[in-house]
């Protein structure tokens, strides 16, 4: 799979589908990193890999269309089959989605569609739930709102700080996003309305 990834800043799920590619875990290739943020840290580890990183500085751009169209046209032109949304910070359009056909991928800090938006594990704190988690899903033009392909729950312990809650869902994204990379990969995953379905393993 010719995998784009698009961040805005720290990269650890970038980090873990780097490594789950280095360990054979998953069958892609990442063609380019692309960033919103010139101090994005996911471009320095993409560069430490020798993966091309780029910023595209949105301010260059007048309207979010023009932005992603200028994105998509980079990432396509680096061989882009499919893209991962890893920690971008910025709601996508039609020009990016239809870039790739629906495979565009996007990592959630909770169990969707609870707690959209910012502050995922925030939010998940102060509504009281005793279960959260993460979600890979496809993405529309809605607010992570795309068909769901992956879940993990984690517990929400006495005493959660949002940092505390966040790291232990952060072990559970490291873990679900190659393993629905690699079902995207292995050709497994159709999508009929908001259902997607996962074919059983040669
Ligand atoms: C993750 O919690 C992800 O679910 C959310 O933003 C965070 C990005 O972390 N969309 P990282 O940049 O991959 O370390």
């Amino acid at each position: 799979l010719q995998l784009a990834v698009m961040a805005s800043g720290r990269g650890s799920n970038l980090q873990a589908v780097i490594e789950a590619i280095d360990a054979g875990r998953l069958d892609a290739h990442v063609v380019m990193v692309l960033a919103n943020k010139a101090d994005a840290y996911a471009l320095t580890r993409a560069k430490e890999r020798g993966i091309p990183a780029v910023f595209l500085d949105p301010k260059a751009y007048g309207t979010r269309e023009d932005y992603d169209r200028a994105a998509a046209a980079q990432l396509r032109q680096a061989g882009a089959e499919a893209l991962l949304l890893a920690g971008y910070m910025r709601i996508v359009t039609a020009s990016l989605i239809n870039a790739f056909a629906g495979r565009v991928l996007n990592i959630h800090p909770s169990l969707l569609p609870s707690f959209p938006g910012l502050h995922a594990q925030r939010q998940a704190l102060d509504y009281g739930v005793r279960y959260s988690g993460c979600t890979v899903h496809f993405v529309d033009e809605g607010l992570d709102s795309g068909p769901i392909i992956c879940q993990a729950v984690v517990p929400v312990e006495p005493g959660d700080t949002e940092a505390t809650l966040a790291a232990r869902i952060l072990t559970e994204e490291h873990r679900i996003l190659p393993e629905a990379l690699q079902l995207i990969a292995q050709g497994r995953v159709t999508v009929t309305g908001r259902r997607v379905e996962i074919q059983p393993a040669q």
